[in-house]
């Protein structure tokens, strides 16, 4: 089934339809870019973005490319991105708002390791973009990997679309997805173990432990593109966490565009996420480009961590 015959199938509102068809043209065509065979997409662009991180030039082609893609659509009132210190206001009274990171996880671009673009869908209410990510209406996000994949989530399902690339169209490959109740992957980065809070460590000396055959109990994986690190521990079980760290004292994950549309998507298909002191996706945001601790995945392991905060 066609990305196409499945919004036929369902009654999401036409909007959010539009919205979809959106993402997906852009994500065709990034996917176009990425796999182009000239050194345009490679290395920096020269330029620092407003969290002071070196911009990749192909961060600026997926913030045009996508940006290009909703600019048509008057349904979407304003755009945030990662890329761009102020809200883009499309001059309209669209009932949408779309906040996004259009090139998640850049630093692997050169280094041939996937990558991904994440979309967080709002309505547009007078709290603008500072709305709790409880009452985001669609999640979204892109996985330019071994093959393309978007995966979204809405009415509390969560569903995958791989991408054929010889017709371009995105096929249902992940109906209904439904992430296992716990798993044996812990993602973290761990060069920022000494400075992190003792639960944090607590947790991971626990996944190291050994069984008593003297054999390993959990495997640690970290890719370093949130999308891919969070797709494969959706599939296959796991947990994902970036706390706050001496270089991070805020986290280093963006709550809006980047933990509130991973979390929704988590809890669509059943997992659960924290920021360590609440559900991620009762967190209000204050400023749009906040920063945020983030743990996400399976959620008896996001239980498991939560407990040693409670002894
Ligand atoms: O967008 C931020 C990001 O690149 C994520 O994709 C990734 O999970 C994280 O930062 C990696 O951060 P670090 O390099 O500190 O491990
Ligand atoms: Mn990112």
């Amino acid at each position: 089934m066609t990305l196409q015959q499945f919004l036929n199938s369902k009654n999401f509102n036409s909007e959010i339809n539009e919205i979809l068809l959106n993402i997906e043209s852009g994500s065709i065509k990034m996917y176009e870019k990425i796999n182009e065979e000239t050194d345009d997409i490679f290395g920096s662009s020269g330029q620092k973005n407003v969290q002071d991180e070196e911009v990749q030039k192909l961060d600026l082609i997926a913030n045009d490319i996508f940006i290009h893609a909703f600019n048509t659509n008057s349904n979407i009132a304003k755009i945030l991105s990662e890329e761009n210190e102020d809200i883009i206001d499309l001059k309209n009274n669209g009932k949408y708002l779309i906040a996004m990171d259009p090139l998640d996880g850049s630093s692997n671009i050169d280094v041939n390791i996937p990558v991904g673009s994440i979309f967080s869908i709002l309505k547009n209410t007078e709290d603008g973009f500072l709305q709790n990510g409880a009452n985001q209406k669609l999640a979204c996000y892109v996985i330019y990997g071994t093959t393309t994949m978007m995966v979204f989530a809405i009415n509390q399902a969560a569903y995958g679309f791989t991408l054929n690339t010889k017709n371009k169209q995105y096929v249902l490959t992940h109906p209904n997805i439904s992430t296992p109740n716990t798993g044996n992957i812990f993602s973290i980065n761990e060069g920022n173990f000494n400075s992190m809070e003792k639960e944090i460590i607590e947790f991971i000396n626990y996944c190291k432990e050994l069984n008593p055959d003297g054999k390993r109990t959990h495997t640690g994986r970290f890719i370093g593109s949130l999308v891919a690190d969070f797709h494969r521990n959706m599939l296959k079980g796991g947990i994902f966490i970036y706390p706050t760290t001496a270089d991070r004292p805020q986290g280093q994950l963006r709550l809006i565009y980047e933990c509130n549309p991973i979390a929704f998507i988590a809890k669509c298909s059943g997992g659960d996420s924290t920021n360590l002191t609440q559900n991620i996706l009762d967190v209000k945001p204050k400023n749009i480009h906040q920063r945020t601790a983030f743990v996400v995945g399976s959620k008896q392991m996001v239980n498991q961590l939560l407990s040693l905060y409670k002894v």
